[in-house]
């Protein structure tokens, strides 16, 4: 079973090529390493032992995907490329729109133009906005808050139109939660280009000396702690959500939609004390303001994967803590001069 990953030498990418391999499944490879380095791939085949198929290519450019469909068979497709910074999509929104998109449109004419059907959309808990209770069900009204939360949403209806339009195609909308953690190899993890707007990373390069400390945006949440509460789960679990999510696909379920999360909320302050105590730093932070657009609480009931996926995650939060300081002390740089 040949499947085509792309934007796979991305963070989460990367940990499910390792995972696809495990399984025998055959890998090709299609990003245009802008967020990413090629590097994370040639580790995916130290970790594996296995050989995956390399294409430097761009959504954008459909000669370069036809290529790829042209020289091989493939059954099915897991779309994770796109861009993911929240507060960039909010400065250069055409930018979000015409990437993630017009990406996603290129990939799924050329999908149907070879009759390859089977697609896993990497979607996100974003999709729920300010949710109105928790924990999350699938069911929830959906909205957008940010140009890339609306990229999310409108690929998320542009594949239902496309469903309904043709009920050959078979379509998982698998919506993360904050993905967090690395390999336990510490060979591959999160290596984001400049400065981290995501939580862990930027915990991970105070930790490491790279920045003096985290600023925690605001303490006065309705929340346990004052902080704000996420679903962090752990990469690899993450991974595995998508390899259980390959067999019910090609089932032919029609289109399905599933949250990926954990159940579990930690708070910032949380983290913070998991992370000193996996490695042993003392992580200076100070209170700021809140940062606009975030909101209070947020985490999944993730009881649909388990019941019809068979998943669930099974790393705990001292996992992800010592996976992420272990990657980011093997590699204080990241992937490198490479990126
Ligand atoms: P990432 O940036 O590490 O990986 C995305 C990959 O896509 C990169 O390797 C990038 O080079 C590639 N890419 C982007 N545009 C492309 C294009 N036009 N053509 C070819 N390749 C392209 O991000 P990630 O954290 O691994 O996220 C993967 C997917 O999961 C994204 O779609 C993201 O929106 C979604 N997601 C991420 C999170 C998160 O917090 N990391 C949460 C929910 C959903
Ligand atoms: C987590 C918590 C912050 C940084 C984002 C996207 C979402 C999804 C996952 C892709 C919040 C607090 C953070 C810092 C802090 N991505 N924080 N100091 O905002 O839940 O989700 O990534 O789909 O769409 O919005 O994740 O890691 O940025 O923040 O206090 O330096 O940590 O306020 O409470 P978020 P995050």
């Amino acid at each position: 079973m040949k499947i085509l990953v792309t934007g796979g030498a991305g963070y989460i990418g990367s940990h499910t090529c390792v995972e696809l391999l495990n399984e025998n499944y055959d890998v090709v490879v299609l990003d245009n390493l802008s967020n990413s380095s090629e590097e994370s791939l040639f580790r995916v085949k130290n970790i594996t032992g296995k050989s995956l198929e390399f294409y430097k290519a761009d959504l954008l450019n459909k000669k370069q995907i036809l290529a790829v469909f042209s020289e091989h068979k493939i059954d099915g497709v897991i779309h994770f490329a796109g861009l993911k910074a929240v507060g960039e999509s909010v400065s250069i929104p055409l930018k979000y729109f015409h990437n993630n998109i017009t990406g996603t449109l290129n990939l799924l004419a050329v999908m149907n133009d070879f009759n390859v059907k089977n697609i896993v959309f990497s979607s996100s808990a974003t999709v729920y906005g300010d949710p109105a209770s928790l924990p999350i069900k699938e069911e929830f009204p959906l909205s957008a808050t940010n140009p890339y939360g609306r990229t999310k949403l409108m690929i998320e209806e542009i594949l239902q139109d496309l469903y309904h339009s043709d009920k050959n195609w078979n379509i998982a909308l698998l919506r993360y939660f904050n993905p967090m953690g690395a390999h336990k190899s510490g060979e591959i993890g999160e290596d984001p280009c400049g400065i981290p707007n995501n939580l862990m990373p930027y915990i991970s390069q105070v930790a490491i000396g790279l920045l003096p400390q985290v600023s925690v945006f605001g303490n006065d949440y309705d929340t346990p702690d004052g902080t704000g509460v996420r679903d962090f789960i752990h990469v690899v679990d993450l991974a595995l959500g998508h390899i259980k999510t390959l067999p019910k696909l090609f089932t032919n379920p029609g289109l399905v939609i599933y949250n990926l999360g954990t159940g579990i909320g930690y708070s910032v302050l949380e983290i913070i004390k998991g992370f000193e105590a996996a490695s042993n730093k003392k992580i200076p932070y100070k209170i700021v303001d809140r940062r606009p657009g975030d909101i209070a609480a947020c985490w999944a009931d993730p009881t649909k994967a388990k019941e019809e996926l068979g998943w669930k995650a099974n790393k705990t939060l001292a996992d992800m803590c010592k996976d992420t300081w272990n990657w980011q002390k093997n590699n204080p740089n990241g992937y490198g001069e490479s990126l």
